[in-house]
Order: structure tokens, then sequence, then C-alpha cells
């Protein structure tokens, strides 16, 4: 048996089994079927949507994207077909596969992540939910449900209720003070796992006729600028909770997932890497294995307990 046959790159995440720690993250992957020509999708270790709403979202004016060094910003707009859409056009098309997928779920107010939430229930062929409760919260005057850990439970805790069938996972906003705190919150009021993080709000000036980049002004900076950051919010994050940590933010090559998944993160997501190689987290995925040999790891958990040893 050669090292490679004694790795186990399965992992476990609440009620949800992978069979290996490499998801393609929402935003960046559409629904998933676009890639189906490019990426062998069963390879993976599962996949989550472009972030769903209530009704479709055309979106934020043009231009949405721009580069920065080592990363890029984003003014999407939450662009989405709408969660009814999804559900009769998209999710059918996905069943084929056996791979998990994830629905990434978000409204501007409470009601609208249950409506959302209530609507896939009904639906078959979903494995999870991703609750994204970095957007803003509208009608309590423009916050971010994601930083104040009192709104935290709040949404939580209605989408929990919602969430009678499956798994929910709640990803986190990068820009809070005590991201410990909110996932506290999160974990107490029932989310199964956390995902760490989101973009960083951002900017970026056309110094020739100083427009902005990006048709919204600001937007939200991903990319390998922020992986740093985001190593030590999951780090911060798996010290504060039991529930299991997914980890994205910058993740282009096999060594920056096993920095992810040695702070302690079970999984991780590719997000802005899928933009130069749309192959980027099936290549991850078929990597990894000679990197836990490598490291002299055989199962995932190794990383962390490993990490955990020689940094007291
Ligand atoms: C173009 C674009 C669209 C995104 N849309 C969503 C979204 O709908 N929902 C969400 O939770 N995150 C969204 N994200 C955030 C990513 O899933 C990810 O959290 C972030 O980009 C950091 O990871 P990365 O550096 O690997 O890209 C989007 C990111 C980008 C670049």
């Amino acid at each position: 048996m050669s090292a490679a046959d004694a790795v186990d790159l399965s992992v476990q995440i609440g009620a949800l089994r992978l069979r290996n720690p490499i998801l393609a993250a929402s935003g960046t992957f559409g629904y998933g079927i676009e890639f189906a020509h490019l990426v062998d999708l069963n390879r993976l270790g599962g996949f989550v949507v472009k972030g769903l709403s209530r009704e479709p979202i055309e979106g934020a004016p043009p231009p949405r994207l721009c580069e920065t060094p080592s990363g890029m910003l984003n003014a999407v707009g939450l662009q989405n077909v709408g969660v009814r859409a999804f559900v009769a056009d998209k999710l059918p098309l996905l069943r084929k596969y056996d791979t998990p997928v994830l629905a990434n779920v978000f409204g501007y107010c409470l009601e609208d992540y249950v409506e959302v939430i209530r609507t896939l229930e009904d639906a078959e062929g979903l494995a999870g939910y991703e609750l994204n409760i970095s957007c803003p919260n509208v009608k309590k005057g423009g916050m971010q449900f994601g930083s104040n850990p009192a709104q935290v439970a709040e949404v939580v805790s209605a989408a929990r209720k919602a969430a009678a069938r499956r798994p929910l996972w709640v990803k986190l906003s990068p820009l809070v003070a005590d991201i410990g705190l909110i996932a506290q919150a999160a974990e107490s009021a029932g989310a199964d796992a956390l995902t760490v993080a989101n973009t960083y709000p951002a900017m970026a000036i056309d110094t020739r006729t100083l427009k902005s980049h990006l048709g919204n002004l600001t937007g939200g900076l991903s990319g390998p600028a922020i992986k740093p950051i985001t190593l030590r919010l999951v780090w911060e994050t798996k010290k504060a909770v039991k529930i299991p940590v997914i980890g994205l933010g910058g993740i282009e090559t096999v060594e920056d997932v096993l920095e992810y998944l040695s702070v302690g993160a079970s999984a991780v997501q590719v997000g802005t890497a899928s933009f130069a190689d749309p192959r980027a987290s099936e290549r991850l995925a078929s990597t990894l294995t000679d990197a836990l040999v490598r490291t002299k790891a055989s199962r995932i958990s190794d990383l962390h307990a490993r990490f955990v040893s020689e940094n007291g």
C-alpha cells in the first residue's frame, strides 16, 4: 500500500459527509451547471450556488469587477434569478451529479431569509443551506445583520426554524470587532457550521477620471490579498466554537488549503481563483492527497492537531 492509499480526504461537517474538503464558493461558480462542461463536479467536495433571494435581482450598474494588487473588487449587487426560478430551472439539472449542492441564501430582512428557505425546503436535491448574513439590513437602517450578535442570533434562529430538513451553515462577515462573539451567537442560535468569511468592503479609483472603478462606487475585496487576514479570523472562530468552520479567502494553491486546514478549518471554499482557472477547485481536490503525504498526515484533522501541538 502506498502512502497515498492511506490518506482519507473525507470530512464530516455536522450531518454532512464530504468526499473531500474542497468546495467551490458562492458567487464564483454560478449555479454549478455552467461549470459542468469544464469541471468534473463529482470530484469536488461540494459547491455553493450564487446567493438566492425571494425575487430575481438585476444587480449593480457596470463595471462590476476590477483587478487590484493580488486581488479583485466586485460589486455584483446580488444579481440572481430568484429562488423560484432556481428551483424550477437550475436545481433539476443538478440532480444527476453526486456532489453536495448548498444553496446560499440572503435577504434584506428576516422575513426574506425565512421565505427563501421555505421555498427551498419543498425542493429535492439540496444538501444544505448557507446563510449569507453580510448583506445590508434595509429595514433596520442599513446595518449589516452580521455585525451585531443579537441580530445574528435573531436571523439564525428564524432560519433554523425554517430549515427543518437540512443543515444550516452561516457565512460570517469579516468586518466585525470580535468574530468569536458573532460565531458564538450563530452557534447558540442553531448553526451547524460557520463559513469564514465573505469579502472586505473596499474601493479603487481611476486617477485619470477620478471615477470609481466600480459602478456601485464600493465593492468587496477578494483573492490572495485577503488570505492572511481571513486565515486569522478562521483561527479565532475555531477557538470560539465547537461546530465545524469552513475557511475561504484567497485560496489558490494547495499550500493555501493546508494553511486553512491547519488553523482549524474542517473544509475550504475556492472563490476568486475560479475566475482565472475554472478548474481550480478540481485541481486542488486532486492534488490534496499528495500534499497530505508530504506533510505526513493521513487525515484532514491531523493538520490542526499538529498545528496546535507545534504552536501551543
Ligand atoms: C463576483 C463575486 C460574487 C460573489 N457572490 C457571493 C454571493 O452571492 N454570496 C456569498 O455569500 N458570497 C459571495 N461572494 C463571496 C465569495 O463567496 C467569497 O466569500 C469571497 O470572494 C472570498 O473568497 P475568495 O478570496 O476565494 O474569492 C462573491 C464573490 C465574488 C468575487
